[in-house]
């Protein structure tokens, strides 16, 4: 057998991170940056844990590829990941990998790797990393497009509806502070919710309606609409506590520098991911760069300029 490889992207949520665990709809698109797996024969289904990982980690890892590997009858395969995601910032690298091993997985089992095949085993090891996982980073990440994707409560596979665009749709994805755990975040917010639910469903609605409302803008290539959509909808994220000081100076610097809307995007939490939507973000992510900010560009749909 010749080597098997296969790559997943990162993701980014445009609106409804959080509220998607409860049932509301959001709005994510596949980025260009992701994750590749490498699968070479050998004797029993292992993965080798990339270098630089905490021992933490590595058993969270292991323990993930397992539940996948029985998923795809645990095909002779020793897997290797790399990738140029940043960890635990909010761009989906955990969905990503576990959508690029289910990949090389479901290959070297000979089995059909339809999207929907590919985020069914993915799922398996999302669940271990995520714990109450909605499904919308590793959908995001096995579709590779933009999505408005809602949870269906104890159905495994929630419901996707592809979203196109008119018009290039690109952003500027900074990052702030340090990594953070997506599990913290998702048990800080369950927390207030089990204490105020009343108070926390009329929030989780109005960030569903926001994502709906997202996915209009995009398709009528409104990118104003959508600008003012991000700033509303950092506003209720921060609402739910999940931002931090270091986030919210980004998001306002972005927001200086000429950005339609800005928010973090992800779990949030001590540091993480913030995007700015731009007609051209090239020139700004050029001068934020110079300035020492981590940034990087990408465009989730629309045409491609030549
Ligand atoms: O793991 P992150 O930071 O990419 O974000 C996950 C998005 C959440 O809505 C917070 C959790 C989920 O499972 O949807």
């Amino acid at each position: 057998m010749r080597a098997l490889e296969a790559f997943a992207p990162g993701k980014v949520i445009l609106l409804g991170e959080h509220s998607v665990v409860y049932g509301e709809p959001a709005l994510a698109g596949a980025i260009h940056q992701g994750v590749r797996a490498r699968a070479v024969p050998a004797k029993r289904c292992s993965l080798k844990a990339p270098p630089n990982v905490s021992s933490s980690a590595r058993a969270l890892l292991a323990d993930a590829f397992e539940k996948a590997a029985r998923a795809c009858g645990r095909p002779a395969v020793e897997l290797s990941l790399e990738g140029e995601l940043p960890v635990g910032m909010g761009l989906g690298s955990s969905a990503a990998a576990s959508v690029a091993c289910a990949r090389v997985l479901l290959a070297a089992a000979k089995k059909a790797a339809s999207p929907k095949a590919v985020a069914a085993v993915a799922a398996k090891m999302e669940e271990v990393f995520h714990r109450k996982a909605s499904g919308l980073d590793h959908t995001t990440s096995a579709e590779g497009r933009l999505i408005l994707y809602r949870r269906r409560e104890g159905q495994g596979a929630g419901t996707v509806r592809a979203v196109k665009s008119p018009r290039p749709l690109k952003l500027l994805i900074a990052l702030a502070g340090r990594s953070r755990s997506t599990r913290n975040a998702i048990n800080l917010v369950e927390e207030r919710v089990r204490r105020w639910p009343k108070r926390y469903e009329r929030l989780f609605k109005q960030m569903g309606l926001l994502a709906v409302e997202g996915a209009r803008a995009v398709e009528g290539g409104d990118l104003e609409a959508l600008g003012d959509l991000l700033n509303v909808g950092h506003g209720l994220l921060s609402s739910l506590g999940v931002s931090s000081a270091a986030i919210d100076e980004l998001v306002h610097l972005l927001r200086a520098r000429g950005a339609l809307g800005a928010k973090l995007t992800g779990a949030g939490g001590v540091g993480g991911a913030v995007i700015g939507l731009y007609y051209e973000p090239e020139p700004v992510i050029a001068s934020l760069a110079r300035e020492g900010v981590r940034c990087f560009g990408c465009q989730l749909a629309g045409p491609l300029a030549l």
